[in-house]
């Protein structure tokens, strides 16, 4: 079955079930600065799940575009995309979960025809919070799925949120067993082996977890559910990775036709991007050097250096962009109607950056080839150095390049240049870096840097409401919106000044780790905690100052950024307080 009959048979299903099919909201968020991207079909659908009136009714059904990037490092293996479709049915205080666990059931046994023996469920186990889910495993039971089947999780496998407050509850997760065999005698669904694949996602959202981490029970007892389309037609299609599926074999194929040295990986991550990348332009994205627009950027110039590597010209790329436009038209009409568009920002974006790519690839193969020769492992911090300062390669792109080689990067020989490079250009006049990523400059990191010291340092002197709501960035000035329901006095504005300001003179060491949201969240980083799937998100950590999850880039140390000075303090919108600072370079 191909992926548009299975978002049509999902659609028409839910519609004979009384619901009113909704369209997919863009994937940049309407009014949600809180978020770059729409990650989950839920996301624009909260406001009515906290119980406002929806003009389509209390029971909805959708297919919703999806970015997620936290994974974009590991595009290029068989399951992570950085775009996707997630097709969802909500009940706004209509059904609960007995009818959504018989309807769930009913459309993927009756309508996709999958056996019933394929399917086993996992429910939440019942925890200090929240009591076991029996009302869950006893609709499973009538359904059809045997005690056997049904698997009891606690609240990292079998509960849901968005964020760290707001609507949320125990969920219920259907798997499809690939028959491969099982990995161990414990083998079961929570487990990675690859034996089960998790399918489809129910949430009963009865609790609204608040800021101080309490539970209450929310007044309107609401569904949300989400399956993976792309996953969904691969199983259904018997294919190994969803870049096996008719949703990129075009594109694969063509990419391989114009290849002068193959590579499946590159292929991958070209093909992904590609998408993503289109699906961003249609609803208005263009590349840039902060948030949503650097995104895309990075998207675009990574593609890009895989196609370099495959040695498919750019000209010969727009072959290839039609192709995947042809291709996926009829689910996306928008592409059609963006064509030109969509070709014009690429385009000009690869132009940009291919001259300044092939400098600085020919450049690191001769440091890797010198290494080779003399016996060396590690390529010195000064070629780093180099390809950042001249080249433009951001650090995180010669790490990429570095992991393909199998050689290792002098990485504080690095750091202890780029430091001296900071001071120069702190004496000198010229603020911006050379070469192809000129705008993403260091005034714009150290102003990224200070907004996470100031967040922290609000927290510190308002209480721990005051979280980030929105974050804008230029080469003038920051500015910071976050939660807090009055004005801030003056006394309180210079104590939040007064310690950011200490932090810079303690000149403190800014280090990024990866690691999985839950242990982000266990060691207490701020931010943003999208969804729950183990993914993995980059941490900032300032010294012992303050820990978020950030896609960065940041400055080496706080030593750098000069001295921090509010400008203006003012109302942005409903609870929400804006601040606008500056960095002087002294
Ligand atoms: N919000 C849930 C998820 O993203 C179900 O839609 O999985």
């Amino acid at each position: 079955m191909k992926a548009i009959e299975i978002r049509n048979k999902f659609l028409d299903y839910f519609k004979s079930k009384g619901h009113s099919v909704i369209p997919s909201s863009p994937v940049i968020p309407e009014n949600d600065p809180s978020v770059l991207f729409t990650t989950a079909g839920m996301q624009p659908l909260v406001p009515y799940l906290l119980g406002e009136k929806h003009p389509a009714g209390n029971m909805l059904t959708d297919y919703q575009k999806c970015i997620r990037t936290v994974d974009i490092d590991e595009v290029g293996d068989n399951r992570h995309l950085t775009y996707f479709e997630m097709l969802g049915n909500w009940s706004l205080g209509a059904y609960f979960k007995e009818e959504a666990i018989g309807m769930s059931y009913e459309f993927l046994t009756k309508v996709l025809n999958i056996p019933a023996d394929k399917i086993s469920v996992t429910v939440f186990a019942g925890d200090e919070d929240a009591p076991r889910d029996t009302e869950a495993e006893d609709a499973w039971i009538k359904a059809g799925i045997p005690q056997e089947r049904i698997y009891h999780f606690g609240k990292d496998d079998n509960w849901w949120i968005a964020g760290d407050e707001g609507p949320c509850g125990p969920d219920t997760e259907m798997f499809y067993d690939t028959g491969k065999p099982a990995c161990s005698e414990h083998c079961n669904p929570s487990c990675d082996c690859g034996k089960y694949v998790e399918i489809w996602n129910n949430v009963f959202m009865e609790y609204y977890r608040e800021k101080d981490g309490t539970y209450r029970k929310l007044q309107q007892k609401n569904v949300d559910t989400g399956l993976g389309l792309e996953r969904m037609t691969m199983l259904l299609q018997g294919k190994e990775t969803p870049f096996d599926t008719e949703l990129f074999v075009p594109t694969m194929e063509k990419l391989k036709e114009l290849a002068k040295a193959d590579d499946i990986n590159s292929r991958r991550i070209v093909s992904d991007h590609l998408r993503s990348s289109m699906m961003i332009i249609c609803d208005g994205g263009m590349p840039s050097n902060t948030d949503r627009g650097y995104i895309l950027r990075r998207l675009i110039r990574r593609l890009t250096r895989h196609l370099n590597k495959l040695q498919i010209s750019i000209d010969n790329f727009t072959n290839v962009i039609d192709i995947t436009i042809d291709n996926l038209k009829e689910m996306y009409p928008e592409l059609e109607q963006n064509r030109t568009n969509i070709h014009k920002v690429i385009s000009d974006e690869q132009h940009k950056f291919i001259k300044t790519l092939e400098n600085g690839e020919r450049e690191f193969e001769k440091a890797v080839l010198r290494a080779k020769q003399a016996g060396e492992e590690i390529i010195p911090g000064t070629v780093v150095f180099k390809l950042y300062e001249t080249y433009g390669f951001p650090l995180e792109m010669t790490v990429e390049l570095a992991k393909e080689q199998g050689i290792k990067l002098d990485a504080s020989e690095f750091d202890k240049l780029f430091k001296e490079h900071q001071e120069k250009s702190k004496m000198g006049s010229e603020n911006k870096f050379k070469g192809g990523l000129a705008e993403q400059n260091e005034t714009t990191i150290a102003y990224h840097t200070a907004t996470h010291l100031l967040h922290k340092a609000l927290q510190i002197v308002l209480g721990e409401h005051a979280t980030q709501k929105g974050s804008n960035i230029t080469t003038e000035r920051l500015r910071f919106d976050f939660a807090h329901p009055q004005k801030v006095t003056k006394e309180e504005l210079d104590k939040v000044e007064e310690i950011v300001n200490e932090q810079i003179k303690r000149d403190l060491p800014v280090t990024c780790e990866e690691m999985t949201l839950e242990e982000a969240k266990a060691r207490g980083a701020m931010g943003l905690f999208e969804n729950k799937y183990g993914e993995k998100v980059k941490v900032y950590t300032i010294g012992d100052f303050s820990k978020e999850i950030c896609g960065g880039p940041h400055v080496k140390h706080t030593g750098e950024l000069g001295r921090f000075k509010i400008k203006k303090e003012e109302a942005s919108s409903a609870g929400v307080r804006r601040i606008k600072a500056v960095l002087i370079k002294e």
